[in-house]
């Protein structure tokens, strides 16, 4: 057995500091007489990106040949834990073959707006939703002995001066957006690592934030690895291992562990906060050691994978019923993504795929297929003449199936897009086509929502996001319904972009960005203030039906520390097989101030044959239910009525019952000189003091001339101002004094306790 404490007092100072930080780019430094090794760490998090030489973390030079799977902008649409456990289980075992310590992902970070540039290598707008998958997607790379390093913590959702801006962003927001997802995965999964992000958080850098590494991630949450900082994010190296910052990578040439050991030796850093994070990194380092095996890996196998993937992730957004193809039909595939299609996006995330597949030359393989390039990719210039042949080609078949979606130059990490639009020599093509062509399909490929401005113009929109490498199998086999259609929307697609909630406030002044709609971020907003939407959150079509029936729950009533189970019965109504997902919401009218309208609680995915049923049973907890209350800095249970409500997306509500909860939680009261009449008369064990105020306050008002009274002042006028009457405005109308004021304010204080 390895003590590692032990291996710890064995090191010198100088060596404790420079474990603290890498040795080059990918890898952390080795202390080899005592056995400590180097390991490697890459990116991530969609296929392995393993550098050996020429590193650099903004995808430049080539990683070594790999499979690049679907990015998380699609998986996401896959609702299915069991898919994203299966992707990371693929990937560990890559990692394992190549002696890769920890895969630097999932990105776990919200879309806050459509805009932000990494949003392809993120899940969703939803938070339950990306800690449910993400936490899969740990537990599988992890199942191989393999450590994950969920990122970017916390609040990194714009790239627009990411290493500087300072994310300004209410507790509330914070705990129920844009923390949740970390929370899920360290509490589900314990990951070996956590990055750190570059920004700051409500002013302090995060990788310098002790009460977001120390407080919030060790304490409260339990978590257990080392957190890594984001490649350079590291400010203040002594501050940050004092916050919890144990490794900072990539390498500061030395200079930060010099002034850790200088830090130390004046006194200004104690020692043993360096022992602690030497001894956390070399405890996932020796349980990397422990669980290496030799494995070996399949190419081909892996791609298989990333196909299935694929297929299960596309939504399929509208169908007039012109999908799926057929082989007898004159078909043709116009624009330059059937051939070279867009299947990954830009930066540190960017894999070598060892092969790629497009659509044209796998639906080749089925039968003939018309092609015309439509428009240049690159230059994204009026090409009247690509124009002209495309639309002479859509004219003469049966169907012509439009591959558009965004250029590379459109989404990237390092940068934000300003618009949601596609490019206009695109937009031009499909109004082009749909003018001859009335059976004409989309296929998008694209990383981050776009306005469908034609969407109404044609049959079918099939939304492929950036599918991998195996995109080609994956598209044809959606097209030709070899495979039926299951993912579900996980980021509304708004109408334009001016109706999503972080437009005036996105990306901020250069200096911090202010989070102003709180928790309203994507449907929460969206649908609460009943906007239209292109398409909700949830929604995706198949090529069969599904019916809903018996929604039962396993109590009415509940207190705040109860679960309850959902279940209900759902049947393949349609003629071919398919996948169902199974969306549960709940709905919280109660709180005394503005909740979403509905949030997503609870899913599952399931596979049915034409005519079968299954009954699903989905469980909620106690976290279902509550909400951040800020005054409590808790997690809170109101008491009342919540409708549990089984939905086809965030919009359409299929089946719904309601639960009542009784909660003996309370949110604090404390009685001041501004507290109103109505807030006391809400109060127990308020009531006698409030009932002999409102006599007094009735007294002092009570000897004026009925008549005047009676049409200046109505009753409902007179009981609403006298609900909103502070306490201290009894001073004016001579019914309190100073003293009585004073003393009426700790007898209040003192009975509501
Ligand atoms: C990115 C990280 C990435 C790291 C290493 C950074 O620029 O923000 O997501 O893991 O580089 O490549």
């Amino acid at each position: 057995m390895r003590n590692i404490k032990e291996i710890v007092s064995q090191l010198t100072l100088e060596e404790k500091a420079g474990l603290c930080s890498g040795q080059d780019f990918w890898h952390t430094k080795a202390i080899e007489r005592l056995g400590i090794p180097s390991l490697m760490l890459s990116d991530g998090p969609h296929g392995l990106r393993k550098q050996d030489q020429s590193a650099d973390h903004l995808g430049i030079n080539d990683s070594i040949k790999a499979v690049c799977f679907p990015a998380a902008c699609a998986t996401a649409g896959a609702f299915d834990r069991n898919l994203l456990q299966q992707m990371g289980e693929t990937l560990g075992n890559e990692c394992q073959a190549e002696d890769v310590s920890v895969i630097l992902g999932p990105g776990v970070n919200i879309k806050r707006s459509p805009l932000c540039g990494r949003n392809f290598e993120y899940f969703s707008e939803d938070p339950y939703l990306t800690g449910e998958l993400a936490t899969a997607f740990v537990k599988g790379v992890q199942s191989q002995g393999i450590g994950t390093s969920p990122k970017h913590f916390a609040a990194n959702n714009q790239e627009y001066r990411r290493m500087s801006i300072s994310s300004q962003v209410g507790q509330q927001a914070l705990r129920e957006i844009y923390l949740s997802a970390f929370e899920t995965i360290v509490k589900e999964a314990q990951p070996k690592t956590i990055m750190s992000s570059y920004n700051r958080l409500n002013g302090v850098y995060t990788s310098q934030n002790e009460w977001l590494l120390t407080d919030i991630l060790r304490k409260e949450w339990g978590f257990e690895g080392y957190v890594v900082s984001d490649w350079g994010a590291v400010d203040d190296r002594v501050k940050s291992l004092e916050a919890g910052l144990e490794l900072e990578m990539p390498s500061s040439n030395g200079i930060n562990d010099t002034k850790l050991v200088e830090a130390v030796r004046a006194g200004l850093l104690e020692e043993s906060v360096l022992d602690l994070a030497v001894e956390r990194l070399l405890t996932v380092t020796f349980d990397y050691i422990d669980h290496r095996r030799a494995v070996t890996w399949d190419k081909e196998a892996d791609h298989a994978v990333a196909r299935q993937i694929a297929e299960e992730s596309a939504v399929l957004l509208k169908n007039s019923g012109i999908l799926p193809l057929s082989a007898s039909q004159k078909i043709a595939f116009i624009g330059e993504f059937a051939k070279k299609p867009r299947f990954q996006g830009g930066g540190s995330s960017h894999i070598n795929s060892f092969k790629v597949t497009n659509a044209l030359d796998e639906a080749n393989k089925e039968t003939k297929i018309i092609y015309a390039q439509g428009y240049d990719v690159t230059e994204q210039t009026d090409d009247v003449k690509l124009r002209t042949e495309a639309v002479e080609v859509a004219q003469n078949v049966d169907v012509a199936v439009l591959f558009i979606g965004l250029p590379d130059s459109y989404e990237s990490e390092g940068y934000d897009r300003t618009h949601m639009s596609l490019p206009q020599n695109q937009t031009d093509l499909v109004e082009a086509v749909t003018a001859v062509q009335p059976h004409t399909i989309v296929v998008l490929y694209n990383g981050s929502v776009v306005e469908l401005p034609w969407a109404d113009k044609v049959a079918a929109i099939l939304e492929m996001y950036l599918a991998g490498q195996a995109v080609g199998e994956a598209t044809v086999n959606l097209l030709f319904g070899h495979v039926n259609p299951s993912g579900r929307l996980a980021e509304t697609f708004p109408l334009k972009l001016e109706h999503n909630p972080s437009y005036l406030n996105f990306p901020g002044n250069g200096r911090d960005v202010d989070y102003q709609e709180g928790i309203f971020v994507g449907y929460r907003y969206y649908d609460t203030k009943n906007l239209p939407v292109a398409y909700p959150f949830g929604h995706g079509l198949s090529y069969t039906t599904f019916t809903y029936s018996d929604l039962k729950v396993s109590k009415d009533t509940l207190t705040e520390s109860d679960n309850l189970e959902v279940s209900v019965t759902v049947t393949n109504s349609g003629t071919c097989r398919g996948k169902e997902v199974v969306q549960l919401y709940v709905s919280n009218q109660n709180a005394n101030h503005k909740r979403p309208i509905r949030e997503l609680k609870a899913f599952d995915k399931i596979d049915l044959a034409p005519g079968e049923s299954q009954k699903v049973t989905l469980n909620l907890t106690p976290r279902s239910f509550a909400y951040f209350s800020e005054e409590l800095n808790d997690w809170y249970i109101a008491s009342g009525i919540y409708n549990i409500q089984v939905c086809r997306s965030s919009r359409e509500v299929i089946c719904e019952t309601e639960v009542r909860i009784n909660s003996s939680q309370a949110l604090p009261f404390k009685v001041h000189r501004n507290t109103t009449i109505g807030e006391l008369l809400e109060q127990p064990n308020c009531q006698s003091i409030t009932k002999d105020l409102m006599k007094r306050i009735a007294a002092s008002f009570g000897d004026h001339n009925e008549e005047s009274e009676s049409s200046a002042v109505s009753d409902e006028m007179a009981t609403q101002m006298m609900s909103s009457m502070p306490l201290r405005a009894l001073l004016s109308f001579g019914i309190l004094t100073d003293d009585s004021l004073e003393e009426t304010l700790i007898a209040l204080n003192t009975v509501v306790e």
